[in-house]
């Protein structure tokens, strides 16, 4: 919404939440600390807020002087019920919707933004038309299209891809609707970019993106696992066939899996829908790459306790990135998660660095307060600030997010502070392990045979 307000100037834009605390922060004076860390996003906040971006919490207002409406809620996985485990919990995009429907005044567009299982426009609309023979339809009453755009951008990236996206998709059957919504991107989005589809293809769309880009991230860990037994490296084999214009080079990194608040939500999604259609094969396709996922996490973890010659009961691990991938505060679905708490288990003591993630989300994530060794010879957590701090006394170096300073580590330094047999496990390749062996440290890599 920021960068429609940035590159739309004659549209009002207004981000509207139930949350007041969350609202108070995004109108916050200062911008470095807006509730969602993502490069570039502080400067185009400060360029619109006031002129024509506005944060309230007044909803109801918002949607009546809207013509359109962007649900733009969360779909997680559902936790209880039917399809728990895998169908997205829709139960927020329902409320929005009412809420939609018993305040609209006018013509109005709703847009679905967030991620959505196929056909969920069908429950928006049955919601926005029975408001409409509730209320009499004397022509006075509120008219609503419904309209699938799915997002595509990428944390971390965020700015980038809004502003210049591979392509938009937009997914409706009412043909002004869908103008109006390709007038706005068209201000900044080249037309060829604007593509067309029925609701149902727009919706499917979304979920067959993600599952695409999730594969090929368990595929490529998949090769990992099978260079690492056989000698080969995984990032020579990625290089040599992502050479291959059919394949292309991007999304082969290897590493501890896919985390985020999308890709795994988004294929059990998948899975959950194709069980519901009868499916089978397809379902179980598909969730096999989850599996896999899970799989190397745990891998990892089990790979670091037996380097550590079987046990890591009470030994110092210094773990270096918390948040699912580097530039983004985000902690959803992290690999980190997983990684840390089998090697809690194990009973291991860990000193975590992240340059964006606080203690208050670590403590969440783990379902456990930073603490010392417990007296049962638990596992134990803290905070350290540096590297060298965390690896002072520690066992051995775990590299779970790529954030770029962790590429430029000072290994003789960091060596130096360690017990010996001192250890880096770089589950996403990006130390520099000539300088972290001349350090003498022993050095595991993923997909490094
Ligand atoms: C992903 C998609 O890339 C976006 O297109 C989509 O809009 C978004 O989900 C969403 O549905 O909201 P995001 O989860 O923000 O975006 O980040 P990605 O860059 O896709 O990374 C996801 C995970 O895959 C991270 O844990 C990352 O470290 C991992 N990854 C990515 C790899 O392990 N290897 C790679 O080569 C690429």
């Amino acid at each position: 919404m920021a960068v429609i307000a940035d590159r739309c100037p004659q549209i009002q834009v207004t981000v509207v939440d139930l949350n007041a605390e969350r609202i108070a922060a995004w109108n916050g004076a200062d911008l470095s600390k807006l509730p969602v860390y993502e490069p570039g996003l502080d400067a185009v906040v400060g360029r619109c807020r006031g002129r024509n971006l506005h944060f309230s919490t007044a909803v109801e207002a918002a949607i009546a002087a809207a013509d359109m409406v962007f649900l733009s809620v969360n779909t997680p996985t559902k936790t209880k019920g039917l399809g728990a485990g895998q169908a997205s919990d829709l139960r927020w995009i329902e409320a929005s919707a009412r809420q939609v429907a018993a305040c609209a005044k006018g013509h109005t567009i709703v847009v679905e933004k967030s991620t959505l299982p196929v056909r969920t426009a069908e429950a928006v609309q049955a919601i926005l038309g029975a408001s409409l023979s509730q209320g009499g339809s004397d022509g006075a009453g509120p008219t609503f299209a419904v309209l699938s755009n799915p997002e595509f951008l990428a944390e971390g990236t965020a700015i980038a891809d809004l502003e210049n996206p591979d392509r938009v998709l937009i997914g409706g059957e009412d043909p002004g609707a869908i103008e109006a919504l390709a007038g706005i991107y068209g201000h900044w989005v080249a037309p060829e970019r604007i593509l067309r589809t029925n609701l149902w293809s727009s919706e499917l769309s979304k979920l067959t993106a993600n599952a695409f880009l999730a594969q090929r991230i368990s595929s490529i860990n998949s090769i990992a696992a099978f260079c690492e037994a056989t000698g080969a490296d995984v990032r020579e084999v990625a290089r040599a066939i992502g050479t291959d214009s059919r394949i292309g080079p991007k999304f082969l990194k290897a590493g501890p899996g896919f985390g985020g608040s999308c890709f795994q939500k988004d294929i059990l999604n998948l899975v959950y829908l194709c069980r519901h259609y009868g499916l089978e094969e397809v379902a179980a396709y598909w969730e096999q790459v989850v599996a896999l996922n899970t799989w190397q996490q745990h891998r990892i973890a089990r790979l670091v306790v037996t380097k550590l010659f079987g046990t890591v009961t009470g030994k110092r691990l210094a773990v270096l990135g918390f948040a699912f991938k580097a530039d983004t505060n985000d902690t959803r679905e992290s690999p980190a998660i997983r990684i840390c708490q089998d090697l809690l288990e194990e009973g291991a003591q860990l000193v975590i660095v992240d340059p964006k993630v606080g203690e208050a989300q670590i403590a969440k994530d783990l379902a456990q307060a930073p603490s010392g060794q417990g007296s049962d010879g638990g596992g134990g957590w803290q905070l350290a600030s540096t590297a060298l701090e965390a690896a002072t006394g520690a066992d051995a170096v775990l590299l779970l997010t790529e954030w770029a300073e962790f590429g430029e580590l000072d290994w003789d330094g960091i060596g130096s502070v360690m017990r010996q047999p001192a250890w880096l496990f770089d589950a996403r390749a990006t130390a520099d392990a000539s300088a972290a062996r001349a350090a003498g440290l022993k050095v595991w890599r993923v997909g490094e045979g």
